[in-house]
């Protein structure tokens, strides 16, 4: 059973002397920005049904529906800021020779936080793009593309294929990663939930944050219960100075 005060020892040690970080993220780590999780008693999946709302059949049979979804998802973000754990790991960046943001939030926090080069695996529900042929739409541009098909909201749908190049880069950052933490995801939905048993495989240390267990947690080299908002920067911040950490 894990212990509410976890030994950090061994945890501090190795990510003082990783090179290189990868992280992945779910929507837990905005849980603390007000973002509702999607499992859960309060999870989003507890009161609509995703396959009337995010699947490619759903936006064929009903594409108002599908907008009204994304629009009231859209509005959920506003005023929204990122937390102390998507800072925290904005900041880890510069600490490691390689660090790699994946996330499967399409909420763009992370950017928010100050974070370059996010790995999004699901999407981004600020950005649109048409359904048929891929292209962006512009602010103004009406809900038809020039090609005939409708725009919608550039996010993955269930059924949908993971935009390739996330998905490589996320697969290549795992298997060479020194250091994986698996922070606010259910580990529940593959490929992504793939990724931190791929690192732990490949020889990495493993590190899941998330106030609940997870089907990942018995493998975890430390699982730390509670809020990343909380745990990240405990984590991550004594990573900045060279004799910060131990079990403080
Ligand atoms: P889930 O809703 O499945 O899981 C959220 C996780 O965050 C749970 O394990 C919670 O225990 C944990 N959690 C809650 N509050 C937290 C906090 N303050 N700090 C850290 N963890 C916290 O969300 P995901 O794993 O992200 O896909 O779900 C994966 C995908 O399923 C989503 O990207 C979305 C969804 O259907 C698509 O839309 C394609």
């Amino acid at each position: 059973m894990e212990s509410a005060e976890p030994d950090l020892s061994r945890y501090f040690e190795v990510a003082h002397v990783a090179n290189r970080c990868a992280v992945l993220t779910g929507a837990g780590v905005s849980a603390e920005s007000g973002m509702p999780t999607f499992r859960g008693e309060q999870g989003l999946w507890k009161e609509y049904r995703p396959e009337e709302l995010a699947t490619p059949e759903a936006f064929q049979r009903n594409p108002e529906l599908v907008w009204e979804w994304y629009e009231y998802r859209r509005g959920m973000l506003e005023g929204i800021q990122p937390n102390e754990g998507h800072r925290a790991l904005a900041s880890a960046e510069q600490f490691f020779e390689e660090f790699t943001l994946i996330t499967q939030n399409i909420d763009g926090l992370h950017q928010a936080a100050g974070s370059t080069d996010v790995v999004e695996l699901h999407g981004n529900i600020r950005r649109d793009r048409c359904h048929d042929c891929g292209a962006g739409r512009g602010e103004e541009e009406a809900m038809e593309c020039t090609c005939g098909g409708l725009f919608r909201p550039d996010v993955v749908w269930f059924g949908e294929s993971l935009p390739p190049q996330a998905i490589s880069m996320a697969f290549s950052a795992a298997q060479s990663a020194d250091l994986l933490f698996s922070v606010g995801t259910s580990t529940m939905v593959y490929p992504a939930a793939q990724l931190p048993y791929l690192a732990k495989d490949a020889g990495a240390f493993v590190v899941e944050v998330n106030p609940e267990p997870t089907p990942f947690t018995p493998l975890a080299d430390l699982a730390v219960r509670g809020p990343s908002g909380q745990w990240l920067p405990r984590l991550l911040d004594p990573l900045g100075s060279p004799a910060g950490g131990g079990n403080s």
